[in-house]
């Protein structure tokens, strides 16, 4: 096919222009936001989980049930809670009609059981995983990763978040009162049908699915009653391709304290972050300095949308202070100097999507690196003859660095662990990554439809 028709048929199928916002109808606030409970261990010696993909059906709008897809419940899952140096053992059952696979987005885990398109389930089976949380405190989440249909299965439900705990975090002093001022936040954005169902084939669109409608926590219309107090936002961008600008309406600032995967050196106040698909931050608003009298909300910038009103309630909490140093990851001499010995090319749009011009192949091996050892792996998002779009490139297996952003030093609230980065049309970036295990792993544009389409490879580490 040449570039001509190429064009024509995007046209035809509706995508226009890669800079086209297309709106969201954001919450009015007449529900209290949905809270995601706290998955408990099966036994008290030892943290052992049952996770269940299922179906089911959810009342998301009044009066309506819609058939969704979840775990351990009927829409989106639990939060798991690990602490570095547990040994934790998961019995992942899949109780859907099709495949599907168990993937831990942003865990140190082998590559047998990081639950890529190589791990899957059929309907009815189970597998023991078992691993040891070697990393530090952070925000991960889970989702499935069938080949071709994780953006499918995504889109129905099948997301959940990991908190990892370890000392530094327990010492910092930050709000940790989980669902009163440590909030989880689930973005996504989803389309309904007349009938109140998600009809992914009729919303699919192979350049990321967008969504007319936003949902938090699988909540319609959410609110959140927050106190006057300093309260904790864990962010996750868990939309197909959506991207989130998050800022207060007011335009007041906040402070980031997280990265993906672990907290920033230093808090890092900013008056908006941007997330694109998977990314997450954690980011702290403190209520008892902001006026609310004309109604506090936090906003997707991208579009205006108004995504959580905050109701701000009249008690004032105790007041915690952010540390000024929070953790200690620094980028040393020698990863600076290091050589690039991976180079990654992002190329392409809707099904044409490439990585150094191939299209994922479960047989093909595209890199090798050895455990253990640091490399700089160099990403490059070629533009095309309409300008091109953002990737969000993600690596399985690994938490890296951002050493640069076309040839600069990343943004103060990048210089933390990432396993997922947000690539412009043309900008290089280069990270370092070290992986603490061994196996076969994926990296890919986190557009999920673009990972469906190809926009994968796997980098064996042995
Ligand atoms: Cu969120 Cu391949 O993963
Ligand atoms: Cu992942
Ligand atoms: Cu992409």
């Amino acid at each position: 096919m040449d570039h001509s028709s190429m064009d024509d048929d995007a046209i035809e199928n509706g995508h226009m222009s890669h800079d086209e916002v297309v709106s969201l109808n954001g919450s009015t606030g007449e529900n209290e936001l949905k809270i995601p409970p706290l998955l408990e261990s099966d036994n008290e010696e030892e943290v052992v989980y049952t996770v269940r993909a299922q179906e089911g059906e959810t009342e998301i709008f009044d009066g309506t049930n819609t058939k969704t897809y979840g775990y351990n419940g009927s829409f989106l899952g639990p939060v798991l809670q690990f602490e570095e140096g547990d040994t934790v053992k998961i019995r992942t059952i899949n109780e859907l009609d099709e495949e599907t696979t168990f993937h831990w987005h942003g865990l140190e885990v082998s590559g047998e059981e990081d639950g890529g398109p190589h791990n899957s389930l059929k309907p009815g089976e189970e597998e023991l995983i078992e691993f040891e949380v070697t990393q530090e405190a952070s925000t991960l989440w889970f989702h499935p990763h069938p080949e071709g249909k994780t953006s499918e299965q995504v889109y129905n439900g099948l997301a959940g978040l990991i908190y990892i705990e370890d000392d530094n975090s327990k010492s910092l002093g930050l709000p940790n009162e989980y669902g009163k001022n440590d909030i989880p936040l689930i973005f996504q954005d989803k389309t309904f049908d007349d009938q109140k169902q998600l009809n992914y084939s009729a919303a699919m669109n192979d350049d990321g699915t967008i969504g007319d409608t936003s949902l938090v926590n699988g909540t319609l219309n959410p609110k959140l009653t927050v106190g006057k107090e300093k309260v904790r936002l864990r962010l996750l961008n868990g939309s197909n391709a959506r991207n989130y600008t998050f800022k207060l309406n007011t335009g007041d600032s906040f402070v980031q304290v997280a990265t993906d995967g672990g907290f920033l050196n230093k808090p890092v106040t900013l008056d908006e972050i941007t997330l694109t698909p998977s990314e997450r931050a954690e980011i702290i608003i403190d209520f008892s300095q902001l006026n609310s009298e004309d109604g506090l909300a936090l906003i997707n910038e991208e579009d205006g949308s108004i995504l959580l009103p905050f109701e701000v309630s009249g008690q004032s909490g105790e007041d915690s202070s952010i540390p000024e140093e929070m953790n200690d990851i620094s980028i040393t001499e020698e990863e600076m100097n290091l050589p690039v010995t991976k180079n990654v090319e992002l190329f392409g749009m809707m099904d044409m999507v490439t990585i150094n011009g191939k299209k994922f192949d479960p047989e093909r091996i595209d890199f090798t690196q050895d455990q253990g050892v640091t490399e700089v792996w160099e990403i490059y998002n070629k533009p095309d003859m309409m300008g091109g779009m953002i990737h969000p490139f993600h690596i399985h297996g690994a938490q890296f660095k951002i050493l640069s952003r076309n040839g600069e030093e990343p943004p103060e609230n990048e210089r933390g662990w990432k396993d997922s980065i947000s690539i412009e049309p043309d900008e290089t970036v280069k990270i370092a990554i070290q992986f603490k295990q061994k196996g076969v792993y994926m990296f890919h544009c986190h557009i999920l439809e673009h990972e469906d389409n190809g926009m994968m490879g796997q980098v064996k580490v042995e």
